[in-house]
This record gives structure tokens, C-alpha cells and sequence, in this order.
């Protein structure tokens, strides 16, 4: 099945020993949702309508992002591009590549990341990444939550509201923030999210119900600073990648701290970059040390895969909690347009083809292929 050996081209070629036949899943934003230039740019986003619009597909990837990866595999494999839609089964199976590079966040449904790994597992299949039951588990950061709690991992005090009841009896302590249960990218998470007192808790809660159509996550506020964590590898040879801490200082005065739709897509724009992010991060040792260790725990916990990026926020002790994590991580190509994982690998030292190919490897790897 894996074909012809390749010609050594730069130093991760040294790690290919085979040249495979790759088929790259995806799922692409339509044309007419590129972000952010129809928006324009003001906080109030928190009607309705507004953001029903704006952020439907924001997990999707752009042309810019899928050609960027195809181009980066292409340096030592052969790529086949699949869409992750209803003909992805039919084309998968007549493809039958040796491997998968995934990044299709998925169709719709709360597991929808999970779809294309179910399929590629039915079609026997390797590819990279988590599997079917880490990417629905993790897409769903209350079922996370719990079982992070089991393990006594640290993350904020919750509660999960299916309707308005638990909204007016629960021992929360404001300040607290809300937001869908299963959603990636900052989709629901605005400056609004952010509640101090039961009137706009009850807001949001039915903001959350009513527009996303699925239970309301609502915790504590965790106060301290914002760390955003990659980790690349499997088992003891997984690595953390230097460490990104994400700075409000750059934000209006009376921007709320918190890292939400506003702040990702309308705010920081590559025709306006705000100074966000630090990597590596400046941190004690010490600190250094337990970030390193709670990301690790964390990715070996939910059985991560190959690679993932985690948030983390100190508590008001000053103790680094999990907000989430992300098993497909963003990974926009431009360096200006600030995605954390590509970011921490650059001051790592691999560029974006290295990354790409790095994953590709410990994947293939990890199943043997190479
Ligand atoms: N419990 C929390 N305490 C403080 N800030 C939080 C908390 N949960 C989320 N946030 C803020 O909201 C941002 C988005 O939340 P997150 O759960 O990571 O959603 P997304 O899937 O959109 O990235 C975080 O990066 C962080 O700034
Ligand atoms: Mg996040």
C-alpha cells in the first residue's frame, strides 16, 4: 500500500520514509461568511440576529488555511483533497488513501467534529488526530469538565443549564460566564457572556437556549491570566510547544478580559493587529512547570492524539485551571492573523510546513505506517 521512498528535502524529510498517499478532510467556510469585513466593528453584537449571522460558520476553515496545509503535505506526499460532506463516505472508500490529515470540524450535530473519524474508522482508515470519542467528548466542554473533575484536574465550578430552573437556585459566585455547551471558535462567547448578577444570567441563559438551541455551561469566572497551550506527540514522547499567554492590554478600557467572539474575529484584524499574544510566554519556571504539567495530564486524560491546543486561566490563587480543549486546533497559515498553535510551533522553531508535517509523522507513526 505505502509507496516509493523520497528524496531527502529538508530536515523533516529525514523523518519520511515513505512517500503516502494522503487524503486531506475538511470542511471550507462559504464564501459569503469570510470573516470579519461585513461586521462591522463594535461591541454590540450581543442582538439576536447579529449574531445568528455572524458566526455560523466560524469553526470552518478558509482556501487560505486548506491549500496552506495541502501545500505544506505536498512537500513529501501526494494530497487528495475530500470535502467533509455527505459524499465524504463514498469518496474516502474509492480513495482509500494510506492516511487522513483531518481538520473537518463537521457537518452539523454535536458530534459533528467526531463524524469523519467514525467513518475513517468503519473504512479502516489511519488518520491524524483524535479519535471519534475524544473529538465529541471534547466538543462538549461540560462532559469534559466532568471528567476532568474525576481525575481532579483543576477547572472552574459549573453547573450545566438545561432550562432557567438550576439559573435561580445553584452556589455559583459571580462573577460568571456563560456560554453554549458545544461550540468552538468563540461562536456564542461575546463580551455579554460575561455576567455579574442573576438579571443578566437569566439573559444569557436564554440567549444560549433560544439561539444556540442547546444547554447553557455556566462557571465561575476564573480571574487570573490566559494561557493557550499546544502539545504535539503521543505518550512520553508528546511535547509541549512554548507556552502563549493572551494580553488584554491592547483592548478598549472597558473590555471585559475574556478572549470572545469580539476579541478574535472584529477587534484583532490583520488590517488591525492588536499586540495579543506573548510566545514564550513570560512566566516563572515554576509556573512554567505546572502549565506544562496540568496540559500534559489533560491531553493524556481525554486521550488526545497527535495534537491538540488547551486553554488555561489562573485561578484567584494564582493555580492554572482548564477552560477547554481543542483536538482540532485553528491553524490559520498567516502568521499576522495570530493562531496560537502555528504561533507556538514557529517560536518552537518549526514553520508551518514543519508543523503540519510533524503531526503527519507522529500520526503515521503512532499507526505504524512509518
Ligand atoms: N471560566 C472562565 N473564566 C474566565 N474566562 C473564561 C472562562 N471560560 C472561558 N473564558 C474566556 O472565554 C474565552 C472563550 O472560552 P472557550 O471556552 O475557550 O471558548 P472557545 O471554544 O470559543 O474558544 C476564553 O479564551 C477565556 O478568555
Ligand atoms: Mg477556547
Amino acid at each position: 500500500m505505502l509507496k516509493k521512498k523520497i528524496k531527502g528535502e529538508n530536515i523533516l524529510s529525514s523523518l519520511f520514509n515513505v512517500r503516502l498517499n494522503v487524503a486531506l478532510t475538511f470542511n471550507v467556510k462559504p464564501e459569503s461568511q469570510t470573516f470579519p469585513e461585513e461586521v462591522s466593528p463594535n461591541l454590540n453584537l450581543a442582538s439576536a440576529n447579529a449574531e445568528k449571522a455572524v458566526d455560523t460558520y466560524a469553526e470552518w476553515d478558509t482556501w487560505d488555511t486548506i491549500n496552506a496545509v495541502k501545500e505544506a503535505i505536498e512537500c513529501f506526499h501526494d494530497v487528495t483533497l475530500v470535502e467533509a460532506d455527505l459524499s465524504a463516505f463514498t469518496k474516502l472508500k474509492e480513495i482509500n488513501p494510506d492516511i487522513v490529515f483531518n481538520i473537518a470540524e463537521g457537518f452539523s450535530g454535536v458530534s459533528r467534529e467526531a463524524q469523519i473519524p467514525a467513518i475513517l474508522e468503519m473504512l479502516q482508515i489511519p488518520y491524524t488526530g483524535s479519535d471519534a470519542l475524544t473529538l465529541a467528548t471534547c466538543l462538549d466542554k461540560a462532559r469534559t469538565k466532568e471528567i476532568l473533575s474525576y481525575y481532579k484536574i483543576p477547572n472552574a465550578k459549573f453547573i450545566i443549564a438545561y432550562n432557567l430552573d438550576l439559573v435561580r437556585n445553584n452556589d455559583l459566585k459571580f462573577p460568571l460566564i456563560v456560554k453554549p455547551i458545544s461550540e468552538g471558535s468563540s461562536k456564542g462567547i461575546f463580551s455579554s457572556s460575561f455576567v455579574k448578577d442573576q438579571t443578566e444570567l437569566t439573559k444569557e441563559v436564554e440567549r444560549i437556549l433560544d439561539e444556540y438551541n442547546q444547554p447553557a455551561l455556566i462557571e465561575e469566572f476564573l480571574p487570573g491570566r490566559e494561557f493557550t497551550v499546544a502539545v504535539l506527540g503521543n505518550g512520553s514522547e508528546a511535547e509541549v510547544l512554548p507556552i502563549v499567554e493572551i494580553n488584554y492590554n491592547d483592548f478598549p478600557k472597558d473590555f471585559i478580559p475574556i478572549y470572545s467572539y469580539e476579541a478574535k474575529w472584529i477587534l484583532d484584524t490583520k488590517e488591525n493587529p492588536l499586540d495579543v499574544f506573548s510566545c514564550p510566554a513570560n512566566i516563572s519556571g515554576e509556573l512554567e512547570e505546572k502549565i506544562k504539567d496540568i496540559s500534559l495530564r489533560t491531553f493524556n486524560t481525554l486521550r488526545c492524539r497527535d495534537w491538540s491546543r488547551i486553554d488555561i486561566r489562573l485561578d484567584e490563587k494564582g493555580e492554572p485551571n482548564i477552560i477547554e480543549i481543542n483536538p482540532l486546533p485553528g491553524i490559520l497559515p498567516n502568521p499576522e492573523e495570530n493562531s496560537c498553535f502555528p504561533k507556538a510551533a514557529r517560536t518552537g522553531g518549526l514553520n508551518y510546513s514543519d508543523m503540519i508535517n510533524k503531526v503527519l509523522y507522529v500520526a503515521a507513526k503512532r499507526q505504524k505506517l512509518i
